[in-house]
């Protein structure tokens, strides 16, 4: 099968939407994010679970030796029972409850990224209870825009994530005074789907002035985790199903001055699994309305929210036409507005039964999923199982 082609008969007994994920795909970027990252002493790339947690693209992911970054409770779960090590888990969030907290240190993961002093206390005193010294490392707003939609920046001022950079000593030296804690690492997180590598360079000028400011404090961390945040190309799926990996390591291993034995840390989501997954929906009817014509389809915003979510754009193909094509809305048939897919696209002439495949929906698709409406959520096949 070449890229982007899909086994369309074999489609015709499952029941749509689904996911459907091309897992030789996955294997080759994942191959690709491990040679070019190989390639620089020190780093270490996480998956960020939030951007899919299907328990087999989990266990593809980790059997090509990644960690896993985990946002909540039930994302550590899953990772550990993919098999994840838990030396390889590190756990975000601005809102870690009690047992989350426990969790973690239950599985003595690698790291908690803290994002305040008041969570930093919570996590010593749990920490405490079990006897336990918990690593952490500071989440830091570097303050530094990123080039992408406003919905999905975190490192601004004003986003509320991380702790304010002026008072990254006080809190470094509130936690060295602290028993159960111990502060191994700095960490950041500017945004997602950002393909400018200057929003990384400015990253890493950050991270070089913050370091300095540590050494005159003479205070050394052994990692820096610069977060995830690298993006696909939307438009061109098959042409570029594989992000520039090269160009992002290049920038880190270039720009940002890690001292002797330091470890860098990634946390890429949806670099590593957007390309290989599309939903797969079915025609159901084709509406002539006096100014447009409208596909619609049994997939809605509750198997993918990012269009309606954030006007993101996903290139959608009829895989069951070879028709000239015609221009259609394509929408949803959920009871709001927003549940449409695309305004004005050009699709091969559709008909009631055809398969559309909505493509890049491997990150921040499936995992999103709600059952709005009382629908039912969508399943999600490999492309080798079926
Ligand atoms: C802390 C953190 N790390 C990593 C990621 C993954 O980002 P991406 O999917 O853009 O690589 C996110 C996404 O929001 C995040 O908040």
């Amino acid at each position: 099968m070449t890229k982007g082609q899909f086994p369309t008969a074999k489609f015709q007994d499952i029941q749509t939407p689904f996911y459907y994920y091309d897992t030789e795909l996955l294997r080759e970027t994942l191959r690709a994010i491990n040679s070019e990252a190989q390639k620089h002493e020190g780093f270490c790339v996480h998956y960020a679970v939030k951007a899919n947690a299907n328990p087999r693209i989990l266990r593809i992911i980790r059997e090509a030796g990644l960690g896993a970054d985990c946002v909540s409770g039930g994302e550590i779960e899953a990772s550990v029972r993919a098999g994840f090590p838990s030396s390889k888990i590190v756990y975000a969030g601005v809102g870690k409850s009690d047992w989350e907290i426990n969790l973690g240190l239950e599985n003595d993961i690698f790291c908690f990224n803290v994002e305040s002093i008041p969570e930093l206390e919570v996590i010593n005193e749990l920490a405490t209870a079990k006897g336990k010294v918990a690593r952490v490392a500071f989440r830091l707003n570097p303050n530094v825009g990123a080039h992408t939609h406003a919905n999905i920046t975190t490192g601004l001022a004003e986003n509320k994530f991380g702790i304010d950079m002026r008072d990254m000593l006080k809190v470094i030296e509130e936690a060295q005074s602290m028993a159960n804690v111990k502060v191994v690492g700095l960490h950041f997180h500017i945004g997602s789907q950002i393909l400018d590598m200057g929003d990384f360079e400015a990253l890493c000028n950050r991270v070089n002035e913050l370091q300095l400011e540590l050494e005159r404090h003479c205070i050394k961390v052994d990692h820096i985790n610069v977060g995830g945040g690298l993006g696909i190309d939307y438009q061109h799926p098959n042409r570029v199903s594989i992000p520039d990996f090269k160009s992002y390591f290049d920038t880190y291993a270039k720009k940002l001055k890690l001292r002797p034995g330091q470890t860098l840390h990634f946390e890429l989501g949806r670099a590593v699994v957007a390309q290989c997954g599309s939903l797969i929906t079915r025609t159901l009817y084709i509406k002539e309305g006096s100014v447009k014509k409208f596909a619609i389809v049994d997939a809605g915003f509750t198997d993918l929210i990012r269009p309606a979510l954030y006007q993101a754009y996903h290139k959608i193909e009829n895989i069951s036409s070879e028709e000239e094509p015609d221009t259609y809305d394509v929408v949803g048939p959920i009871c709001e507005s927003t549940d449409v897919f695309a305004k004005q696209i050009d699709l091969n002439r559709a008909h009631r039964g055809d398969l559309l495949a909505i493509r890049s929906a491997g990150a921040y698709g499936e995992i999103m999923a709600s059952q709005y409406n009382c629908r039912r959520l969508p399943k999600g096949y490999m492309s080798d199982e079926i």
